[in-house]
């Protein structure tokens, strides 16, 4: 019979045995598939495992010190957490090609990643949150070209060790019902799909630490209001893009402003592939707009995105 709690055994028992004494690496992103991944890994051989989380530096507001104090704290796995934002950001200064600035990323965290790997000595294998539809998306032509869009940096590839993909039957609601089970926190089970290179594409033109600290800061009131509204599950992703060629005239008490809009995008979707703009009540738009315009210092204009996709895209970048 197939049931979650017998897909979760099975597969604890398979790693147990492939694994044996062996080493595993996994690289954490914070996202829900490679934390369900990791977690069932650890359930089958706990302290054999080591993750590393590098922080990149474009995640959103407190999340990296979320995800360590989750993994590392609440679940006890063997942690590593890189901060290496100053060199994701040197990596990226005076880049505003898109396609640039996701390859920039990639290349640097899989350095990074080498780097810490190395570390540890002689490692076996290497946990992935390859889910069914990756596995189906990476048999067309197209793979490659999803794959440089869709994940941060890849395998390293004169890396020797096996894989572990224990999520490669899964559709993400049923990764989520495994993460519920094994305990994962509901914040994690049900985050919005992230991209890899995180808000660094979502500042259009050059990243700046202080246009990402306005950015971050904007995308942190969309989150919170998001959430109290009650949409945050229904609501495929939710973030703020910030146009930094962009500076509009406004006017705040007596004087006049010349700041950036903030372009609110909210989509609902099943995959990612086709969105529609989310018909979001005027009134959350309206405490968001006055929010946003009101605590974050550099922007005095909120715009929302009502594209579709196609033929527009999730992401501005
Ligand atoms: P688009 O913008 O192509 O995005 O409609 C589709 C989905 O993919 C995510 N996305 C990325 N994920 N690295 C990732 O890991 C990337 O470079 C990347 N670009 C887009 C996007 O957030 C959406 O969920």
């Amino acid at each position: 019979e197939w049931t979650m709690e017998n897909f979760i055994e099975e597969q604890v028992e398979a790693i147990r045995a492939r694994v044996g004494g062996g080493k595993v690496l996994c690289a954490l992103s914070g996202g829900v598939d490679s934390s369900v991944a990791a977690l069932l890994v650890h359930r089958a051989v706990g302290e054999q495992l080591t993750c590393v989380y590098v922080d990149h530096g474009f995640m959103r507001l407190n999340e990296s010190e979320r995800i360590v104090k989750t993994f590392r704290g609440e679940l006890g796995m063997n942690l590593i957490a890189v901060e290496a934002s100053e060199r994701f950001l040197a990596k990226v200064a005076g880049v505003s090609d898109p396609e640039t600035k996701r390859k920039g990323i990639g290349n640097e965290f899989i350095r990074v990643f080498e780097e810490e790997a190395a570390k540890l000595g002689q490692v076996d294998f290497l946990v992935q949150g390859t889910l069914y539809p990756d596995v189906v998306e990476s048999g067309t032509s197209t793979a490659e070209t999803i794959k440089t869009h869709h994940n941060v940096g890849g395998l390293p590839e004169d890396m020797k060790f096996e894989l572990i993909e224990p999520l490669r039957t899964l559709f993400k609601d049923e990764v989520r019902e495994v993460g519920q089970k094994l305990g994962l926190p509901e914040d994690i089970v049900w985050r919005q799909p992230f991209p890899g290179p995180g808000l660094a594409i979502r500042v259009l033109g050059e990243i700046t630490k202080e246009s990402l600290d306005i950015l971050r800061h904007a995308d942190d009131i969309v989150f919170q209001e998001i959430k109290k509204a009650g949409l945050y599950r229904q609501i495929w992703q939710s973030f703020v893009v910030l146009p930094t060629t962009v500076r509009s005239v406004g006017v705040m008490g007596d004087c006049r402003t010349y700041e950036y809009p903030a372009i609110l995008r909210a989509v609902t979707s099943d995959d990612a592939m086709t969105a529609d703009w989310a018909r979001l009540p005027y009134e959350l738009l309206e405490k968001i707009s006055n929010r946003i315009v009101n605590e974050v210092k550099g922007v005095n204009r909120v715009v929302y995105d009502i594209t579709s996709k196609p033929p527009g895209t999730i992401e501005w970048e």
